[in-house]
């Protein structure tokens, strides 16, 4: 191991709650700095972090208190306003265009989290604004209709509860594919089946499962968590105001 492996194998998501200690300014600006290190596609670095201080307000907009909460949205706004300033036109609202902001979005939010982790900051990545309603999102933090997209708050701060252990991981044989893809067979399967049975692997959502009502972990996550699909489902409730936001920012087209 060295420092840089030590930090990424110390990270740990905060699911308790953190205490009321503020990271510095100090320390807040060395994390966003180093977020910005991360790649970007085509050099655009198509993404913009939005820091919120004020916990009411994130507990209303991700549904999290903590010292801050960075927001972190795709976005092409700069790209579109730099084309028009120069009376160009700009055309990279698209699906693929979207993808690629995630990815450029979400190597940010994780350089941000290994930074503040070797700093001593713990975080916990959330998607919880995408259980809010996204209009509510988009107005209270001032972000244009189009363009711009919120993927992913990352929430800073310092632990209540220090000793909480960071989750399991899958073997990394089971996610490893060499030259080729290659499904598990059979008894690699029932080998993750009850890899997520054993409460010592920490692999699955902790503290959720019903040992007595379920066989296995991953019978109450599939019946009980995902719950059973529809095959006829149509988007309803924040699936379908997510699909609606995606139109209306331009990164999805309907269609025609
Ligand atoms: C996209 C994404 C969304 C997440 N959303 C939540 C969340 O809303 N609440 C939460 O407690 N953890 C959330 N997590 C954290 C995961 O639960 C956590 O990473 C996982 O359980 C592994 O634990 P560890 O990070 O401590 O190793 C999220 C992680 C990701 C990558």
């Amino acid at each position: 191991m060295n420092p840089t492996l030590d930090t990424i194998h110390s990270l740990r998501s905060i699911h308790g709650g953190f205490t009321d200690r503020k990271v510095t300014e100090e320390d807040l600006a060395t994390v966003l700095t180093a977020a910005t290190r991360a790649a970007n596609s085509s050099a655009r670095q198509a993404y913009s972090i939005v820091v919120v201080q004020d916990t009411d307000r994130m507990d209303t907009l991700i549904g999290y208190r903590a010292s801050h909460a960075l927001v972190f949205c795709a976005d092409f706004r700069r790209q579109a306003l730099l084309a028009e300033r120069l009376g160009h036109r700009f055309s990279n609202d698209d699906v693929i265009g979207f993808v690629t902001a995630t990815v450029d979005t979400v190597l940010a939010a994780q350089t941000a989290v290994i930074a503040a982790r070797s700093l001593g900051i713990d975080s916990l990545i959330t998607n919880g604004l995408h259980r809010r309603p996204l209009d509510l999102v988009h107005r209270e933090l001032g972000l244009p209709e189009t363009s711009v997209f919120p993927l992913i708050a990352l929430m800073l701060g310092y632990p209540e509860d220090d000793d909480q252990p960071a989750g399991g991981r899958l073997p990394v044989e089971a996610v490893v594919h060499r030259e080729t893809y290659r499904d598990p067979d059979d008894a690699e399967l029932d080998g993750l089946v009850a890899a997520y049975d054993d409460p010592a692997r920490r692999l699955g959502l902790s503290g959720l499962w019903d040992r007595r009502e379920f066989t296995h972990y991953l019978d109450w996550f599939f019946l009980q968590w995902c719950g059973e699909p529809d095959p006829d489902r149509v988007p309803t409730g924040t699936v379908k105001e997510f699909q609606d936001r995606l139109v209306r920012s331009g990164f999805w087209w309907p269609e025609r």
